[in-house]
C-alpha cells in the first residue's frame, strides 16, 4: 500500500478568513481580555441553543468546576458520572471534595447506563447532589428520562456537553435542558476558540452564581467595569471565586466559528456518512451510532469498534501510525486511571472495560477531504487483512 507523505492527525482546527478578521478586529480594538466580544459570543451562543443565559469560561473543565461549585457541591456529597468520558468530568467532583459514583455505559452509544443511575439513587438517596451525563460524541442522552428522575428525586442534572455544540434533542438544541450544560471549544472541538468553554442555563440564580464564581467572586454590578456604563471602583468579592473567564481574542474565534456552523456541520456530517458507507461491508468494524429517533448531531469524534477480539487494538493503532494516520481512544474509562483505580479499587464496569479494548477513534474534522477518508478506510482494511492476520 502506498503510504501518504504527510501525517494525518486526529483533527486540526478549521480557521479561515472570517476567524482571522474577527481576531484582527479584537486586536485593533484594544479589548483582548474579557470584553464586548465575550458578551457577544455568550449572546449568540445562548440564542443558538434557545437558552436564557450563557456564561463563557476558559474551558469546559473550568465550566464544570464552576457549575458544581454554583450547585454548592462539596465534601460528603456524591455525584453520578459515567466512566467513559474525559477525566475532567470526574476530576472536578474530586476537586470540590465530593465522591464520583461511576456508572457503566451502553455498548452501542457509549452513553451513560441509566439503570446504573437508578441503582445508585436507590443505594445513596439524598447524598447524591448531581448527575453529570455526557452526550458522548455529541449523541444526546435520553434527556426525558433524566428530567423525570431529576424531578422525582430533586437531583440537579448538569450535562457535560463538551462534544454537543451541534446537538439537538426532539427538535431543541441541548443547551436548554437540565439545570446547566457545559460545552467545550478546545482546538479540535466542533467549533473552537483555541481553548474555551461555556455554561448554559435557564435558571437566573444559577447563572448569576456561575458568573460570580467564574470571575474572582465579583457580583454582577462589577461587570459594568467592562462596559460603557460606569461601575463602582470599590469592587469587592462575595465568594472566593476563580479567574476562569474567556478572553475577547478567544471569543473572536468562537464568534466566527459559530456563524459558520451550517457549513461546519454539513462538512462534518458528509465525511461521517462517507466513512459509514465505506465501512459498510467490513464486518469486523462497527461504526458509531449516527442517528436516533430523537437526537440530531454531528459526531465530534468518529469512534469505531474492532469487534474481532483476536485483534490487539493497540497494535492496530501502531500499524495505522506507520501508515501516517493518527488515532486515539474516546475514552479510556476514568475508573481505570491510576488515581481512581487506587482510590476506588472495587469499581467494575464491564461494558466500559470491554470498550476500552475495542474502541478506536479515526481522523475526523472539517479540514479533511473524501480522499483522506478513503485513505483511512483503505488503511484500516490493509492493517486488518494483511498486517494483523498475517502476524
Ligand atoms: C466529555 C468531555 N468533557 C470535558 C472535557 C474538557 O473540555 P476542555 O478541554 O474544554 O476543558 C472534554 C475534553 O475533551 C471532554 O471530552
Amino acid at each position: 500500500m502506498k503510504i501518504r507523505e504527510n501525517f494525518l492527525p486526529l483533527a486540526v482546527p478549521d480557521i479561515g478568513d472570517a476567524e482571522k478578521a474577527e481576531v484582527l478586529d479584537s486586536l485593533e480594538s484594544g479589548w483582548i481580555s474579557v470584553g464586548p466580544k465575550v458578551r457577544k459570543f455568550e449572546e449568540e451562543f445562548a440564542a443558538y441553543h434557545g437558552v436564557k443565559h450563557a456564561i463563557a469560561t476558559s474551558s469546559c473543565t473550568t465550566a464544570l468546576l464552576v457549575a458544581v461549585t454554583a450547585l454548592g457541591i462539596g465534601p460528603g456529597d456524591y455525584v453520578i458520572v459515567p466512566t467513559v468520558t474525559w477525566q475532567s468530568t470526574a476530576n472536578i467532583v474530586e476537586q470540590v471534595g465530593a465522591v464520583p459514583l461511576f456508572t457503566d455505559v451502553e455498548k452501542d452509544t457509549q452513553n451513560m447506563k441509566f439503570e446504573d443511575v437508578e441503582d445508585y439513587i436507590g443505594r445513596y438517596g439524598e447524598k447524591i447532589k448531581a448527575i453529570i451525563p455526557v452526550h458522548m460524541s455529541g449523541l444526546p442522552v435520553d434527556m426525558d428520562r433524566f428530567s423525570e428522575i431529576s424531578d422525582k428525586h430533586g437531583i440537579p442534572i448538569l450535562y457535560d456537553a463538551a462534544h454537543a455544540v451541534f446537538s439537538s434533542y426532539k427538535g431543541k438544541m441541548v443547551g436548554g435542558f437540565g439545570q446547566m450544560s457545559c460545552f467545550s471549544f478546545y482546538a479540535t472541538k466542533n467549533i473552537t476558540c483555541g481553548d474555551g468553554g461555556i455554561i448554559t442555563t435557564n435558571d437566573d440564580d444559577l447563572a448569576e452564581r456561575c458568573r460570580v464564581w467564574s470571575y474572582h467572586g465579583l457580583p454582577k454590578d462589577s461587570w459594568k467595569r467592562y462596559s460603557e456604563e460606569s461601575g463602582s471602583p470599590h469592587v469587592q468579592c462575595v465568594v472566593p471565586g476563580y479567574k476562569f473567564n474567556l478572553t475577547d481574542l478567544q471569543a473572536a474565534l468562537g464568534l466566527a466559528q459559530l456563524r459558520r456552523r451550517d457549513e461546519l456541520i454539513k462538512k462534518r456530517n458528509d465525511l461521517i456518512i462517507y466513512y459509514n458507507e465505506l465501512f459498510e461491508n467490513l464486518d469486523c468494524i462497527e461504526t458509531p451510532v449516527f442517528e436516533t429517533a430523537h437526537g440530531k448531531w454531528g459526531n465530534h469524534v468518529y469512534v469505531i469498534k474492532i469487534l474481532d477480539e483476536q485483534i490487539d487494538r493497540d497494535r492496530f493503532m501502531q500499524e495505522l501510525r506507520k501508515l501516517n494516520i493518527g488515532s486515539n481512544l474516546h475514552f479510556y474509562p476514568v475508573h481505570k486511571n491510576i488515581y481512581y483505580k487506587r482510590k476506588y479499587p472495587d469499581v467494575v464496569l464491564p461494558n466500559a472495560e470491554w470498550l476500552m479494548q475495542r474502541i478506536l477513534t479515526l481522523p475526523l474534522c472539517t479540514k479533511y477531504s473524501r480522499q483522506d477518508v478513503e485513505y483511512v478506510v483503505n488503511s484500516v482494511r490493509y492493517v486488518y487483512d494483511y498486517v494483523i492476520n498475517e502476524a
